[in-house]
Parts: C-alpha cells; sequence; structure tokens
C-alpha cells in the first residue's frame, strides 16, 4: 500500500499523461492538415510514449495494490497559426508535466516512500530528456523551418522516427 496521498498524485498523473498523449495526437492532426507528415510522425509517436506513461504508473499502482480510477480526458483546445506553434506548447507542456512528477516526487520523499522515490527517478529522467527534445525541436525549426527546402529536409528527418519502447520495465 502506498500513503493515500502520493497514491492521489500518480492517480492523478495517469490522467495528466493521458491528456498529453490526447494533445500530441492533436498536434499530429495538426501536421497532417498542413502536409508536414514528418512533424505528424513525432508527435504521433510522442503521443505513444505518452500512453506508455500512462500505463507504467497504472501498473506502478496496481503492483502495490491500489485501485487505479480514471477520469475524463480534457479536449485540446489550442489553435495554431505557424508550425512552430505546437513545438512551443509542446515544450511548455513538458516543463509544466515536470513541475508535476517533482510534486510526486517531493510528496514520495516526504513520507520515506523510497519505493516511489525509485520508480520515479525513471520520470524524473525522462522529464530531462521531453524537455531537451521539445527545445531541440524549437531550435531545428528556428534554423531551418523557414526554408521551403529547409523545413522539407527536417519533415524528411522527423519522418524517419521510430517508436520504442519505454526502457522502465515494473
Ligand atoms: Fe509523459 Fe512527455 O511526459
Amino acid at each position: 500500500m502506498l500513503d493515500p496521498k502520493v497514491k492521489e498524485l500518480i492517480n492523478t498523473q495517469i490522467n495528466q499523461e493521458l491528456y498529453s498523449a490526447y494533445l500530441y495526437l492533436d498536434f499530429a492532426n495538426y501536421y497532417y492538415d498542413e502536409g508536414l507528415d514528418g512533424f505528424a510522425n513525432w508527435y504521433d509517436i510522442q503521443a505513444q510514449e505518452e500512453r506508455d506513461h500512462a500505463m507504467l504508473m497504472r501498473t506502478y499502482l496496481q503492483n502495490n495494490g491500489e485501485r487505479v480510477t480514471l477520469d475524463a480526458v480534457a479536449k485540446p483546445d489550442q489553435t495554431f497559426n505557424s508550425p512552430e506553434d505546437p513545438l512551443k506548447a509542446g515544450l511548455e507542456h513538458e516543463i509544466y508535466v515536470t513541475s508535476l512528477i517533482n510534486t510526486i516526487y517531493k510528496a514520495a520523499q516526504d513520507v520515506n516512500d523510497f519505493r516511489t522515490m525509485q520508480c520515479f527517478d525513471w520520470f524524473v529522467k525522462e522529464q530531462g530528456e521531453e524537455e531537451k527534445n521539445a527545445d531541440d525541436l524549437i531550435k531545428k525549426y528556428q534554423l531551418f523551418g523557414h526554408d521551403p527546402k529547409g523545413l522539407y529536409a527536417l519533415n524528411q528527418e522527423l519522418l524517419t522516427r521510430t517508436y520504442a519502447a519505454p526502457s522502465l520495465v515494473l
């Protein structure tokens, strides 16, 4: 069993991760509409990774005898005026998710829940990668995205991203 506050925060985070998946599917939809299938592919895979995060947290709660409660997933409601907009929104969102993961980690630390801290070490590290990936995308877009040939090449590069299962096994 887990501390009730830690359990509740992780249960809420499952919803946040599913929302992240939904948000990135919405980004992908925008890029498909714009004819940028590489950017769309990148976010389709990102959405899959977010679902993985939710499933890992679900398994963690279940492995600790906790009942998981699923809530409604909020509707993504952003509008974009440029291919750069979702990239910036993505970084902003990941910074927010980092704050949520840190809150879980701190709650676990406060009650000496070393098991949750050990599990969430992976998510803390993952958030570092998520923020870097989002920031790298913005930098690449700013360097190459305003030139049609550069945008084409960047789109082709993002088309090569393939899905890899998470390295965390529970
Ligand atoms: Fe689940 Fe993008 O962090």
